[in-house]
């Protein structure tokens, strides 16, 4: 019996580096880091298994960076949703998002909340981009909706109110040699087996993918039993 991989959740990682080892600019490597998102979520819609890719964008400490990188990647972000749409269609792609989308501009907001619409039929694939995101901030945001809606709180309330009612992701990779989590989906993790590859996000491909896949297929997975 080998693991189904419904839900895979990704820590794009290492741009910056890549860029720097290069000679480039920083905002090359946001650049070539695009790609890898394209490459990435067409296999994934082509893969009848994966039904949800979370890709962690932007989180809610990148902020912290220098004035002209948030504006850049801010820019880049809309470029990149808008110029997608077509090839969401063209692939059956559902766009969604997690993160407070509050501090954003309204154009940004505008193409993300169009972009939503567009493809909210597709069903070959979920891809969920985590846009302002931190999981303490969901997390404590999901409490205030449950108290709001004067529910109990428990596990399947908190859960039921985070940003994405999808289900816990099977698979986390985070690209770069990094090994921590940055504040990613800590409460969907909580079973997640965990994949660590030195490879910097603009290089990380398709090939490299499917054998972390085969790696995590053959893994067992004991949630706590024996
Ligand atoms: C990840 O690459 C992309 C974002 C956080 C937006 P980095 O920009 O963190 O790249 P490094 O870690 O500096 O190499
Ligand atoms: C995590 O990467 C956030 C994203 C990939 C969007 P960072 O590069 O910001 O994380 P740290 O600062 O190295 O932990
Ligand atoms: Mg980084």
């Amino acid at each position: 019996m080998s693991n189904t991989l419904q839900h895979l959740a990704i820590i794009m990682d290492g741009n910056g580096r890549w860029a720097k080892e290069r000679g480039l600019r920083r905002t090359k490597g946001h650049e070539a880091g695009v790609e890898t998102v394209r490459r990435v979520t067409e296999y994934c819609a082509e893969d009848p298994e994966i039904e949800t890719l979370t890709l962690y964008a932007f989180s809610t400490e990148n902020w912290k960076r220098p004035r002209m990188e948030v504006d850049y990647l801010m820019h880049l972000l809309e470029k990149y949703i808008r110029l997608e749409q077509e090839r969401y269609m063209e692939h059956g792609i559902r766009f969604e998002t997690i993160g407070d989308l509050s501090p954003f501009s309204d154009k940004l907001r505008r193409t993300l909340k169009a972009t939503r619409e567009l493809t909210r039929n597709n069903r070959q694939l979920t891809q969920i981009l985590a846009l302002n995101y931190g999981a303490r901030d969901e997390i404590v945001r999901s409490v205030r909706r449950v108290l709001e809606a004067g529910e109990e709180i428990s596990e399947a309330s908190i859960g039921r109110h985070l940003d994405t009612p999808y289900t816990d992701a099977d698979l986390l990779i985070r690209t770069s040699g990094e090994q921590r989590l940055s504040n990613f989906l800590l409460w969907q993790l909580s079973y997640t087996e965990l994949a660590f590859t030195d490879t910097y996000w603009p290089d990380f491909s398709v090939e490299e993918l499917r054998s972390i896949i085969d790696d995590f297929k053959a893994r067992q997975r004991k949630f706590g039993g024996i």
